[in-house]
């Protein structure tokens, strides 16, 4: 008799003791969100400090980790990124741009479908449908967008430009041949350029000046063929664009790019606008004073766009706390909170505009205009899948060192076939 009670009290005590070691494995795995992004340079860090520090206000007892991987465009985190979910260790939320660069994430099953939580959420309603047609992958919606950014920008010192006797940012690829010719006369590099990714940033940019919007959108639809005539003859430009610059001794991220602009030593940078709160916040300068800012060269009335996006990976330890961090980077406070001290704009269409002064009121406004046309960048992941991109930064390093349009335009041509 007592040996059976014994042996009943002692299940009961196994059983309690296994119930509190779970709850204590889940307490301790629930306890911690852990967010990964690239987001370590001046502004986007403290968009980011800012979120996380909103979190946890509404998550007591939840930490936030940031996992940030620093590196421009993702350069380093990416492909960290891509081992960790390789090894099935994925981060509870993971930065990803609204495009194509989803695709391979969602065809490996490494990220799951958030329709419902739009749903939940209402958020068809106000994130406007080109970015939500960017963010649907066979139906299905993947990542909450927190922003807007804008790729097609040329950056310059205005005082600079005042001492060259130079009027105004070039309009064309053409104009700013012209005028790199008196710059290089006058001792300053026409053009700052930076790493790798910020020369695949400047090809677009001169590819989409030159083709225009709509033959920019058939190159990389598969519509238009790299090795065309109007490819060859825009690829010719590029290469010319880059002669102008210090690519040869560039180094270091896209911040000493600016730097250089700023300093005067060159004259031009191709960036996007996360450029406006580093010069505003790191180097205190203000917008038509300190810096100016244009749209690239042959691109006026178009919006080069990419959106920074967050997903929920397969696997997450809890899926309703990395929940928890999607519906703040999808509200109107969380962008709100975020994006004026990033350097981008509010995804959402009911976001105020009296956050946005300054640069971001100026780009806001043209976002936000109907007669502007919109397209997708190609560095910064909207065009292009990961496979077709990696192809791509591959035959542009050589084409960098060596020089060879015609084998560039071949090779890329060919990879767009192969990578689809
Ligand atoms: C982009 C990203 C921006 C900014 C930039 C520089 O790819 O969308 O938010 O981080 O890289 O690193």
């Amino acid at each position: 008799m007592w040996k059976g009670r014994l042996a009943i009290i002692s299940l009961l005590v196994v059983s309690l003791l296994a119930s509190l070691s779970m709850f204590t494995v889940g307490g301790a795995s629930d306890d911690q969100l852990e967010v990964y992004s690239w987001w370590t340079g001046p502004g986007e860090e403290e968009g980011l400090a800012a979120m996380a520090e909103a979190f946890e206000a509404s998550n007591p007892g939840i930490r936030f980790v940031n996992a940030a991987v620093s590196g421009g465009a993702g350069s380093n985190a990416k492909a960290i990124l891509a081992s960790r979910l390789l090894a099935n260790d994925p981060p509870d939320s993971y930065q990803r741009h609204a495009g194509l660069e989803l695709l391979d994430d969602v065809r490996s099953g490494k990220v799951q479908d958030l329709t419902t939580l739009y749903e939940e959420q209402g958020w068809r309603k106000v994130f406007p449908k080109g970015l939500l047609d960017n963010l649907t992958i066979d139906g299905k919606i993947y990542a909450v967008p927190v922003n807007i950014h804008r790729a097609n920008l040329i950056w310059f010192n205005p005082r600079v430009l005042r001492e060259l006797g130079i009027a105004g940012p070039p309009k064309t690829w053409s104009d700013f041949l012209a005028q790199a010719a008196v710059i290089k006369g006058k001792g300053k590099v026409p053009l700052a350029v930076g790493p790798e990714w910020t020369q695949k940033h400047l090809m677009e940019t001169v590819l989409l000046g030159e083709l225009g919007a709509d033959s920019y959108e058939r190159l990389f639809s598969g519509d238009l063929r790299w090795t065309s005539p109007q490819v060859t003859s825009a690829l010719d430009m590029f290469g010319k664009v880059l002669a102008n610059s210090d690519v040869r001794s560039a180094a270091g991220e896209w911040q000493p790019q600016l730097d250089r602009v700023i300093e005067g030593s060159a004259v031009y940078a191709v960036m996007g606008d996360w450029s406006s709160s580093y010069l505003e916040q790191s180097k205190k300068l203000q917008w038509r004073d300190g810096y100016d800012v244009a749209t690239s060269p042959g691109t006026e009335g178009v919006y080069d766009f990419l959106s920074d996006s967050f997903t929920l990976p397969t696997g997450v330890r809890s899926p309703s706390l990395s929940r928890r961090w999607l519906i703040e980077c999808g509200s109107a406070d969380g962008q709100n909170l975020f994006n004026p001290l990033k350097g981008s704009i509010p995804a959402r269409t009911d976001a105020s505009a009296d956050l946005y002064k300054g640069y971001l009121g100026w780009t806001l406004q043209q976002w936000r205009d109907p007669k502007t046309r919109i397209v997708g960048s190609l560095a910064h992941g909207v065009v292009a899948n990961n496979a077709y991109n990696a192809e791509i930064d591959s035959a542009l390093g050589l084409f960098v060192q060596h020089g060879d349009l015609g084998k560039f335009a071949s090779t890329v041509q060919q990879q767009f076939q192969e990578t689809r």
